[in-house]
């Protein structure tokens, strides 16, 4: 059996795989995170480690699992966030996460000294406020006492491997997710480091997702309830380990995560980039596989609001249902899903939402239904982006994620974007994609692309229907009104 554990931005989970790679049990532990000043964001990375050890604890017991069983773990997790360690090992300061906006004059700092376009072909990205390495810059910046201590950078997921393993180390996809990546080459760039000033020997040694990079030792056995010796595979950052778990691990087919962020995500067999960097080029947690990847800020994140705001207490499945009759389009009604910023197609904090075409002839049903086009307006931009940027010819999107569920939001999706959506039987994200890199790193299937065969399945598949024409139009519509408000959202 294998373990995956996702760090996330709320919980760590650890998920129980049979070598089969059927689903044994889960067990999740939550928190939260602050934000000590206005667009900061940060957590304690004490919380990631002592959340692991009691979800492990508990998917054993509930389980009934015996820790001999276990023979690989496999780590995931937020992306981008900043841990910063000693010389002797002690945490300096609280992690700084992927949703923390602080950086903005550091992201200028890096175009200015590495250039925008030397940038994006190196790393695969232009400068975000969110990646890892405008936050080293910060620090430096802003809390030189801390920046001289530093020995040792980390992301988040590896906090947990060096409690797990004592050893400091990265995975290649979440080693691109820091920028200071030679996407490429799939390992640091001496480039960015030292235009950056970083010192490289802050730097972990970076693996592949399925390779081994520590086995556990007997202070993490203990703690867990473990035993020593249990090899603890690369990983990845989540999108990767959630594309793994979905099985979209070669071109081809795409995963589209419909969560509070809705994220598009195709796998290449080069290292394909935007060259205006508006999607994000990272390395897959796939052994020398990449992938593209555009973000929406707030995917189902807007249904949400939406529900919380003007329809309390009303359930999901309800709210969705009574936007169904409503007219494709509603009747001319759109919605603009920058609630929080934008990152894909925009780069914008300050993108903003916006009901545009509103009449006394809209209902709140209508403007349901302009949330569930909107959403699928805006990821229907990162499907051009990549269509444009020469990713091989998509053959299937599978969906996962809570907005999945909605047969209406399904269709709207398959008519807007023109292509059949399939869903799967895994849609245990994240921590069951790690668990996979974890049984193919340790010799229980021959490669991702098998255990991927294997364990995932079609359980369902949505085709574009009646309304595409319509939903044709409009999106050509949609695509008008964020350059026409910009001025408006900056002003
Ligand atoms: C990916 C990203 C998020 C975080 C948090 O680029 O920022 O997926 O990893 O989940």
């Amino acid at each position: 059996m294998f373990i995956g554990i996702d760090s996330s931005t709320t919980a760590t989970k650890a998920l129980l795989m049979a070598a089969d790679g059927r689903i044994v049990g889960a067990a999740s532990s939550s928190y939260d995170y602050e934000t000590p000043q206005p667009l900061w964001s940060e957590q304690q990375p004490e919380l990631w480690w002592t959340a692991a050890v009691h979800s492990i604890r508990q998917v054993l017991a509930e389980t009934g699992t015996a820790p001999t069983e276990i023979k690989g773990i496999g780590l995931t997790g937020q992306m981008h966030g900043l841990v910063l360690v000693d010389k002797t090992g002690e945490i300096l300061r609280p992690a700084i996460l992927w949703n923390d906006q602080r950086t903005a004059a550091e992201c200028d700092e890096m175009r200015a000294k590495i250039g925008k376009k030397r940038l994006i072909a190196i790393t695969g990205n232009d400068a975000l406020t969110g990646f890892t390495a405008p936050k080293i810059l910060w620090v430096k910046n802003n809390e030189p006492d801390v920046y001289a201590q530093i020995a040792h950078i980390l992301l988040p997921k590896d906090y947990v491997r060096l409690k797990l393993t004592g050893e400091y180390a990265t995975d290649k996809a979440g080693g691109a997710g820091t920028q200071l990546f030679d996407v490429g080459q799939r390992d640091w760039s001496a480039e960015i480091v030292t235009a950056l000033g970083i010192d490289a020997d802050w730097l972990p040694p970076t693996f592949e997702g399925t390779a081994v990079t520590g086995t556990l030792t007997p202070d993490a056995a203990a703690a867990t309830g473990l035993v020593p010796g249990i090899p603890v595979v690369g990983g990845g950052g989540d999108q990767a380990a959630n594309a793994v778990g979905v099985g979209a691990v070669v071109e081809g087919i795409v995963a589209l995560s419909l969560g509070t962020s809705g994220v598009v995500f195709a796998t290449s067999d080069t290292a394909v980039i935007e060259p205006e960097g508006r999607l994000h080029a990272f390395c897959h947690a796939v052994p020398n596989k990449w992938h593209l990847m555009g973000v929406m800020l707030s995917a189902a994140g807007s249904l949400r609001w939406f529900r919380d705001t003007l329809a309390p207490g009303v359930d999901f499945a309800d709210l969705v249902n009574a936007a169904a009759p409503v007219n494709a389009g509603s009747d001319g009604l759109f919605f603009l899903p920058y609630l929080t910023g934008e990152r894909t197609p925009h780069p914008d904090p300050l993108a903003r939402g916006a009901f545009v075409g509103l009449t006394v002839r809209h209902s709140r049903d209508h403007m349901t239904r302009a949330v569930l086009e909107g959403v699928a307006f805006g990821l229907r931009d990162s499907f051009e982006l990549m269509k444009d940027a020469g990713v091989a010819e998509i053959r299937q999107v599978r969906i996962a994620g809570g907005g999945a569920r909605s047969p209406l939001w399904r269709q709207i999706l398959a008519d807007t974007l023109q292509t059949e959506l399939a869903t799967v039987n895994t849609s245990e994200g994240a921590a069951y994609g790690a668990a996979l890199l974890a049984a193919v790193g340790t010799r229980a299937f021959g490669s991702v692309a098998e255990a991927c065969n294997t364990a995932v399945t079609i359980t369902g598949s949505t085709s574009p229907g009646e309304h595409s024409a319509v939903y044709q139009k409009q999106y050509q519509r949609y695509r008008e009104l964020y350059p026409a408000l910009k001025p408006i959202f900056h002003g």
